[in-house]
């Protein structure tokens, strides 16, 4: 596995690949990777010729300096998981190979961008379309892989990719979670101990709830969900929103979609943590 961190050089090797028609299989990270980004890597691996994962902590996506500084950066161990997935590139550019100037380009995904992560988070998903547009632009990929934890991000980046009318398939993967059901993701090695544990609870609630759709109407069961998860020490939920599938806006009864997913975004202490289920 080649570790690049030259754009010309990326596209000198690419440009190669192309000419030989191999499909390109991306996967854009911002490292501290784990077992669910292994899962895109490893189904980009095998749906492609030649697979390419970025590795770029984006500041342009963090509406919380804090947040940044904080982000863990973990490249050597990064690529020491990457290795065995078979995946052939690892792009590691620093951040004046991504934005030489300051991007200052305005995206507008209308109301997918103003709830739930949007709304608490201003400015970040502008942030995301900045980078994958910029990544999707230099990696020119056949298909590029996307977690499912970042419901609205995903939403998203289809927009965005029908926005600019871009050549690349958008594949999703479902959420990989621990044994007690926790989404993976970077943030969790932040939690202590105990955080770590409570945070179970996060995804143990929104199964719960999900058994008692159509038994509860959809706010009673929003309510109780946000109580149930407040009531565990350190755990404070930020927003907990059913929402159609699609469109992400909000829906009042069960009725109102055939494609509702829970949607939820919990600090656990100072760690922000987002989890979603289909409902
Ligand atoms: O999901 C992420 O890790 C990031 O938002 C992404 C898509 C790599 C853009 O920086």
């Amino acid at each position: 596995m080649k570790i690049i961190l030259k754009i010309v050089e990326l596209q000198a090797i690419l440009a190669v690949e192309k000419q030989k028609n191999k499909l390109i299989g991306f996967v854009p990270t911002m490292g501290a990777l784990h077992c669910g980004h292994l899962a895109l890597v490893e189904q980009a691996v095998a749906e492609n010729d030649i697979s390419i994962v970025s590795i770029f902590v984006n500041p342009t996506q963090f509406n919380d300096p804090n947040d940044l500084v904080s982000y863990p950066r973990t490249l050597e161990a990064d690529c020491a998981l990457l290795e065995p997935t078979g995946n052939a590139y690892v792009f590691a550019p620093p951040v004046e190979e991504i934005y030489p100037e300051p991007d200052m380009r305005q995206f507008g995904f209308g109301t997918l961008e103003t709830v739930m992560e949007g709304r608490f988070r201003p400015g970040h998903f502008n942030g995301v379309a900045q980078v994958v547009s910029r990544l999707f632009d230099i990696v020119q990929p056949d298909r590029a892989y996307f977690g499912e934890k970042d419901f609205q991000q995903l939403a998203i980046i289809r927009a965005l990719v029908r926005q600019l009318e871009l050549p690349v398939e958008i594949v999703s993967h479902p959420i990989v979670r621990e044994a007690d059901g926790l989404a993976m993701s970077s943030r969790n090695t932040r939690l202590t101990s105990e955080q770590r544990k409570n945070a179970a609870i996060i995804s143990q609630t929104l199964f719960a709830g999900r058994e008692k759709k159509n038994r509860l109407p959809v706010g009673e069961l929003k309510r109780e969900v946000v109580e149930k998860i407040n009531a565990v020490p350190e755990l404070q939920v930020e927003y907990f929103d059913l929402v159609d599938g699609d469109n992400l806006q909000s829906v009042h009864d069960w009725s109102d979609s055939q494609y509702i997913v829970g949607c939820i975004a919990v600090y656990a202490g100072d760690v922000r943590l987002i989890d979603n289920l289909r409902f």
